[in-house]
This record gives structure tokens, C-alpha cells and sequence, in this order.
């Protein structure tokens, strides 16, 4: 319908997207052929021999530990299946068709601008090369530029379940590629991973004049302690930036931290279906907007949350929270003015 037209139309920038979440059960496939390698899962050794097999395992990802119900035996973790894809990226082709293809995708949702993370650590712990992995989302990133005018500069993020030296490593290696790095992330298992533990890092990164942002994810036990981490310490002085966060809304506090120190925040609906009720998680993505909080919409890992990816995420959000056309407008705006890139760049989109 109309409504659907508007939101397509609108220039869009996103934000938090993995690029390992945009691995599609086809590109695996396709990967996994290609380099003759058997697709399976680890701690189950189920063995996938057809793409139909492999499609049915997207389906029935289950919530996080500690999250929503536990069932079947059979059924896998978020980080399970995600971490499992990793294991088909070997070569530079395969590195450049994952980039590709999300940059085909979204240029089909007029996303002019993206940010995407990339997690190294689940590379190079295979034998994966910085080059293999840097050279391979250079090259689909110029093409992208040339071709569909989607424009990219990458956030590093951490494996926060890793050890801090571990990500003081990888940070030291990636500055031959700076000039492809805009900012600094942190995700994976949050349980019992504080931001502080990464103070470290997160402060020479902040010195040497990288962006920095943390992810706090939805209903994790310690999610108001590690927002205020993040917020007013995490490099120095609090991050540019917050990845998630929604449960700041239910802490006045937090949300005059927020709001004072002027930090934006990236939200992605989909993803949270898994963790909380409906009802819990529009109301509060409705506080933040009430509370004139900049956040943007974004889609996380649309191959591993039913395909959806920043449209529908937005498509969600706009009907789930009742926003009209003019609030979709100032989010899709909120992304431009958030984002890492050149000041030419985001006046361009704006
Ligand atoms: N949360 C934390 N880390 C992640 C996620 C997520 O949803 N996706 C990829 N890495
Ligand atoms: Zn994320």
C-alpha cells in the first residue's frame, strides 16, 4: 500500500547490521558447495544435506539461554547457529558475495549509507586472514559505492565473551585497514561481560579517533549497570553511541543520562520478539520517542530473525508503536544525523 511506498522511498541509513547476520541459508549453501566443506552443527553434529535442511535450521532458532521458554532438544541458540555460519567463510570470494549481497539488498530499500559490524575474533580464530576478510568487503564496498550508490564505512566489533588482550589484539591488527574503520563495537554473550572489562581498548580506540559504541542487549540480567557503563564511562567519558539499550526506558535516570549527555541509540524490533513480550517492547521503543531520545531503526541479523531486514524492521516499528509517516521521517532523518560518515556525506542524505 501507500504507506508501504513512503517507507520504501525514504533515504535510509542503518547502522547496527552484522554482516555475518546477513548470511542467508543460500549464500551458505552456495559457500559451503563452492569450497566443499559439510555443512553441520557443532554440538549436535546434525549434518544439513540440502538446502531445504538447511533453511528448516533457520527456523527454529531458539531464544538466547536464559531468555523466554526452553523446548526441544534438537533446537540450537541464537549464538549457536549464528557463530556456525561463520565456519563457511573462508575465501576473499566468499567475504565479498556476503558484503555484495547485503549492499544489493538494502540498495533495494534506498539505504544509502551503512555501518556495518563485522566480527574478526570468528575469522581469525578459523585461520581466516585480515586479508582475506578485509580485502574481500574492500572490494564489494567500492563496487557497492560505483554501482548502487551505497556507501559504506565498517565498525570492528569485539567478542565480548573473549578476553579483553584478545581484543586489544585484533585492534592492533586491524589498523593497517583504518582507513575502512569507522568505529568500535561490542557484542556476542553479554552475560556476566560488563563494558568495563574492555576500558582498555575502548579508550585507545576513543584517543586514536574512532567512534565507539556498545550493544545492551534486550533483558540481559545486568542491562541498567552496563547501559550507565557505557553511557557515562566507556572510553573516558561514555560512547558515541548505544546499540540497543530499550530497557533504559524503564529507568528515569537512565533516560536523563541518555538524553543529557545527547547519546544515540540504534533499535532493532525484530530481534527483540525473541527476548520479550510485545507489549513490553513497543510501549518502551514509544518511550524513548516520547522522551525525544535520537534513536534509529535497524535490522541486527536479518537472515537469522525470518528475513526481515531494515524495511520490515521499520514497516514493525511503525505500526507496533502507531508512529505516522512524519515520525518514520525523523527516524529515518535520526540515522542520517547518528551516523559515522563525512560531514559532505551526511548532508547529502539529509
Ligand atoms: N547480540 C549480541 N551480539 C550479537 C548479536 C546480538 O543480537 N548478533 C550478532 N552478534
Ligand atoms: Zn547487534
Amino acid at each position: 500500500d501507500s504507506n508501504d511506498k513512503f517507507l520504501l522511498d525514504l533515504p535510509k541509513v542503518e547502522l547496527h547490521v552484522h554482516i555475518e547476520g546477513t548470511l542467508t541459508p543460500e549464500l551458505r549453501w552456495k559457500f559451503a558447495q563452492r569450497n566443499g566443506q559439510v555443512l553441520k552443527l557443532e554440538r549436535t553434529g546434525t549434518v544439513y544435506h540440502s538446502l531445504e535442511q538447511l533453511k528448516a535450521s533457520y527456523t527454529i532458532i531458539q531464544p538466547r539461554p536464559g531468555h523466554g521458554i526452553d523446548n526441544a532438544e534438537e533446537s540450537f541458540t541464537f549464538f549457536e547457529a549464528y557463530y556456525g555460519g561463520f565456519e563457511i567463510l573462508v575465501t576473499h570470494q566468499d567475504f565479498y558475495e556476503l558484503a555484495m549481497h547485503y549492499f544489493e539488498r538494502v540498495a533495494a530499500m534506498n539505504v544509502r549509507h551503512c555501518e556495518p559490524f563485522f566480527d574478526p575474533q570468528g575469522h581469525t580464530r578459523r585461520g581466516v586472514t585480515w586479508d582475506t576478510m578485509m580485502g574481500g568487503f574492500r572490494a564489494a564496498q567500492e563496487v557497492a559505492e560505483k554501482n548502487l550508490g551505497v556507501l559504506a564505512s565498517w565498525i570492528m566489533c569485539f567478542l565480548r565473551d573473549l578476553t579483553p588482550q584478545s581484543a586489544m589484539e585484533h585492534y592492533q591488527a586491524m589498523l593497517p585497514y583504518r582507513d575502512m574503520v569507522v568505529g568500535i563495537g561490542l557484542d556476542s554473550d553479554e552475560n556476566d561481560r560488563p563494558p568495563s572489562l574492555f576500558a582498555d581498548v575502548f579508550a585507545l580506540a576513543r584517543e586514536a579517533g574512532l567512534h565507539i559504541t556498545a550493544h545492551c542487549d534486550v533483558g540481559n540480567k545486568d542491562t541498567h549497570k552496563h547501559i550507565h557503563q557505557v553511557v557515562s564511562t566507556l572510553g573516558g567519558s561514555g560512547a558515541h553511541r548505544i546499540d540497543h539499550g530499550l530497557n533504559a526506558a524503564q529507568s528515569p535516570e537512565l533516560l536523563r543520562l541518555i538524553k543529557e549527555k545527547g547519546i544515540p541509540m540504534t533499535i532493532t524490533p525484530w530481534g527483540y520478539l525473541r527476548h520479550e513480550p510485545v507489549d513490553e517492547i513497543f510501549p518502551r521503543i514509544r518511550a524513548l520517542y516520547d522522551a525525544g531520545i535520537c534513536f534509529a531503526i535497524a535490522s541486527d541479523d536479518p537472515a537469522y530473525m525470518e528475513d526481515t531486514w531494515i524495511l520490515h524492521d521499520m514497516l514493525l516499528v511503525k505500526k507496533m508503536c502507531a508512529f505516522s509517516n512524519q515520525d518514520m521521517a525523523t527516524l529515518a532523518r535520526n540515522a542520517a544525523e547518528m551516523c559515522w560518515a563525512p560531514e559532505a556525506v551526511r548532508t547529502e542524505i539529509l
